[in-house]
């Protein structure tokens, strides 16, 4: 089966498509056959951070079924392993997808045969990124320590938490919790616990279903653009945070430093952790690449005990 990571965030700017990038270039160094899927569908730029111009063919070729499968349309990188699917020649109609389009796109990304798929996706918390952020349970949030980055964090995992609340429950019973949340005029903004607790009145005997679906959505987060007279904890803060007001489960993969270099290699079409492997950015990824294959190869190996 392969690993899915979608790479979102609720701001733009933050460092999606490089990290995506840079951890697409770490697990295929590992061995591992890699595939980077850019689904920014309006402002698609995750080629240039590979050096590649003008990938000839994207999800656009299999939306409009010139080719049968999304792998047709997987390129190889400059690096060994590591694919990428660009959505540079989708229209802008396209970033506006129907429901029928968005889901064929998802269901063959489920089926990509590579071992570790990355998805970069555009910033916002519009229905088709936090929908291409649910395409896997371990979707990675990118911030940095701005106070607006964080803030609109929060809303994006309030609107993914949100968004798997109503593939889970049925769409009466969620229309009816958000109805009664907006009565209620202590509800300046509408809380998900809110809902899920008018839910859970409405639908008691899901209870315990309801929770376990819940906690099965996997939250990772980073720190982009750390700089040393930034609070090293930040992360840690959050997780403690969303874990004790989510079901769901969250997790900090750590800080990455800044380092004006990446803007250059962008410019100059390189990799910045392949040109400078040895610097506190590229070794924070690299640590992250690690803590991720890390829960992997840990549940491989529970699998294969029990
Ligand atoms: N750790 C870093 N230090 C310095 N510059 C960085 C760092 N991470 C990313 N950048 C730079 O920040 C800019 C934005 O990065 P990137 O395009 O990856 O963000 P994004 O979140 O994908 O943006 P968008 O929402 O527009 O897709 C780029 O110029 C990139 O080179
Ligand atoms: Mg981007």
């Amino acid at each position: 089966m392969p690993e899915i990571y979608p790479i979102g965030g609720g701001k733009g700017g933050v460092g999606k498509s490089f990290i995506a990038a840079s951890l697409g270039v770490m697990f295929a160094n590992c061995g591992k056959k890699v595939v980077l899927v850019d689904l920014d569908l309006g402002a698609s730029n995750l080629h240039t951070f590979l050096g590649i111009k003008n990938p000839k063919r994207g999800i656009d070729s299999f939306l409009n079924k010139k080719v049968k499968k999304l792998e047709h349309v997987a390129f190889p990188t400059n690096v060994p392993d590591l694919f990428i699917i660009s959505s540079l020649h989708c229209s802008i109609e396209i970033a506006n997808l129907f429901y029928t389009q968005k889901q064929k796109i998802i269901n063959a990304i489920r089926k990509l045969p590579f071992d570790y798929i990355l998805l970069d996706l555009g910033s916002g918390t519009n229905f088709n990124t936090l929908d291409f952020f649910l395409t896997s349970n371990k979707g990675i949030l990118i911030l940095t320590h701005e106070p607006t980055s964080v803030e609109n964090s929060f809303r994006f995992i309030k609107a993914v938490y949100l968004r798997k609340l109503k593939q889970i429950v049925k769409q009466h019973a969620f229309n009816f919790a958000v109805k009664n949340a907006a009565a209620d005029p202590n509800n300046a903004v509408i809380k998900s616990h809110d809902i899920i607790k008018i839910v859970l009145k409405y639908d008691p005997d899901r209870e315990k279903f309801l929770k376990e679906k819940l906690s099965e959505l996997r939250f990772k987060f980073i720190i982009n653009l750390f700089r040393k007279n930034l609070d090293p904890k930040l992360g840690e803060k959050i997780e403690t945070v969303c874990n004790q007001h989510f079901y769901s489960n969250f997790q900090f993969l750590g800080n990455i430093s800044y380092d004006e270099r990446i803007y250059d290699t962008v410019l100059l079409k390189k990799l910045f952790v392949l040109k400078y492997p040895y610097t506190a950015p590229s070794i924070d990824l690299k640590k992250i690449a690690d803590e991720i294959t890390k829960v992997r190869k840990s549940a491989s190996l529970t699998s294969q005990i029990s």
